[in-house]
């Protein structure tokens, strides 16, 4: 059968390449969303599906070559129909705990290595939803870990940037050596 003039079927989630680092887009400051429309949810939509393909429990927009302030996560315990999803426009963290908590952190765009950074263990953070509604919550455990993970994304900041210069040296010398392994594929 032929479908004449009736455009393109409509778009469906699409999964995305992740930045490995070392990328300049990766060390940017990312521009606020000012406009949350079809697009940017779409967008989001394809963070999601990228994340759980991964499979990771957050993205930040940088990591797919987008230099928006836009990050997703779950970190729901993925062995269960417990999807959590949350999508965050223009994240912000309006205060955070004195008290810091220690996680073993790992990124998509630095894979297969690990390192623990101290982080404060509660933060309160704000952001838009994806109907640009405010929205405002208080995170703990491994969602504080990950919210403040990925805001550091938006600021060109990555985890191994907490790390002592010889081992975050280290890291890069391997992801280089990745990258052009990846490359010669
Ligand atoms: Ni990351």
């Amino acid at each position: 059968m032929l479908h004449v003039g009736r455009g393109c079927p409509k778009s469906r989630n699409m999964k995305r390449s992740i930045l490995i680092h070392p990328d300049p887009r990766l060390k940017k400051m990312c521009l606020p969303v000012a406009d949350i429309s079809d697009d940017r949810r779409a967008l989001a939509n394809d963070m999601l599906e990228t994340m759980y393909a991964a499979p990771g429990i957050g993205l930040a927009a940088p990591q797919i070559g987008v230099l928006e302030r836009l990050i997703v996560l779950d970190c729901a315990k993925s062995d269960a129909d417990t999807a959590a999803p949350l999508v965050m426009f223009n994240p912000e963290v309006l205060a955070f705990s004195d008290e810091k908590g220690v996680y073993e952190e790992g990124c998509l765009s630095i894979p297969d290595q690990y390192a623990e950074v101290e982080r404060p263990s509660e933060v309160r953070v704000g952001w838009l939803d994806r109907d640009g509604v405010p929205r405002e919550q208080e995170f703990d455990g491994l969602w504080a870990t990950c919210v403040q993970h990925e805001i550091d994304h938006l600021d060109g900041k990555l985890f191994i940037d907490y790390l002592k210069p010889l081992r975050r040296q280290m890291i890069t010398r391997k992801m280089q050596k990745l990258k052009r392994e990846r490359a010669r594929e």
